[in-house]
């Protein structure tokens, strides 16, 4: 069975540990705050780090010198996506990393996607985006927020989408992107019920990214059936 490491034993990391034996994975290692050293990771076929958005670059850059493919779902830290993609690449590893690993998520990025393509040259649609999230996530907007945006971008739509945020209770997550005319109101609503689709679309990206180098993002993986 390949060997799992956890990064971040917080929320995320305890339900990983708990589904990754229906992945067939061992979990051979945990961290949380303690330092990270190669011995440790000598036997580990791929990590799986969900921690905070600062950790994460020093993170990646000393898996990846430790020879060892990373998953990472911490969300924030995509400022550094260029320098974390670097020193993958340099160290000859692989790497999979999603703000959000929901198939479901996934599949609403993309029909996002396609009404903002529609919307963009209709100009009496304007738009919005709202989440909501448990009181302690510690990101806002989230970064599944800020990928829908770009994806709404990316499809073409140009005109201001406002954004907006609320922090309550202990709502898993819940994603809205709305278009609204005089005429009528169109909106796309996500609703996760747990954090369980996470984990386990996590554990997928870990048993894919295993022997395979390159950088990846989730829906490559499961939309576009992607080979390293
Ligand atoms: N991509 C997705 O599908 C998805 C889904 C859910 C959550 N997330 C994201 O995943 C991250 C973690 O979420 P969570 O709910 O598990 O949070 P959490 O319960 O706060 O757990 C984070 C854990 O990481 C630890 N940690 C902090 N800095 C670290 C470091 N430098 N090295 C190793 N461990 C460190 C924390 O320790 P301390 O508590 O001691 O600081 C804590 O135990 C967040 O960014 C969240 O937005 C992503």
């Amino acid at each position: 069975m390949p060997n799992l490491a956890i990064v971040g034993y917080g929320k995320m990391g305890k339900l990983i540990e708990q589904l990754a034996p229906e992945f067939g994975f061992t979990v051979a290692l945990k961290r949380d705050l303690e330092p990270l050293i190669a011995e440790d990771f000598r036997k580990i076929d791929v990590a799986v780090e969900f921690t905070a958005p600062e950790a994460v670059r020093p993170n990646v850059e000393t898996i990846a010198s430790f020879g060892v493919n990373l998953v990472v779902g911490t969300t924030g830290w995509l400022a550094q996506l260029e320098a974390v993609k670097r020193s993958v690449e340099q160290n000859g590893t692989g790497l999979v990393w999603s703000p959000n690993f929901s198939v479901g998520v996934n599949a609403f990025f993309r029909l996002v996607a396609d009404a903002a393509r529609l919307l963009a040259a209709q100009p009496e649609y304007g738009a919005w985006a709202w989440e909501i999230h448990h009181a302690a996530k510690k990101d806002a907007p989230s970064g599944t927020l800020l990928k829908l945006v770009e994806e709404m971008r990316t499809a073409g739509y140009e005109r201001q989408i406002d954004v907006s945020s609320n922090r309550a209770g202990m709502v898993p997550g819940t994603h809205e992107i709305g278009f609204d005319s005089a005429a009528d109101t169109i909106t796309l609503r996500h609703i996760a019920r747990s954090r369980e689709s996470f984990a386990r679309g996590a554990l997928h990206a870990a048993q894919w990214i295993v022997g395979k180098k390159g950088c990846y993002q989730f829906s490559d993986i499961i939309f576009s059936g992607a080979r390293a």
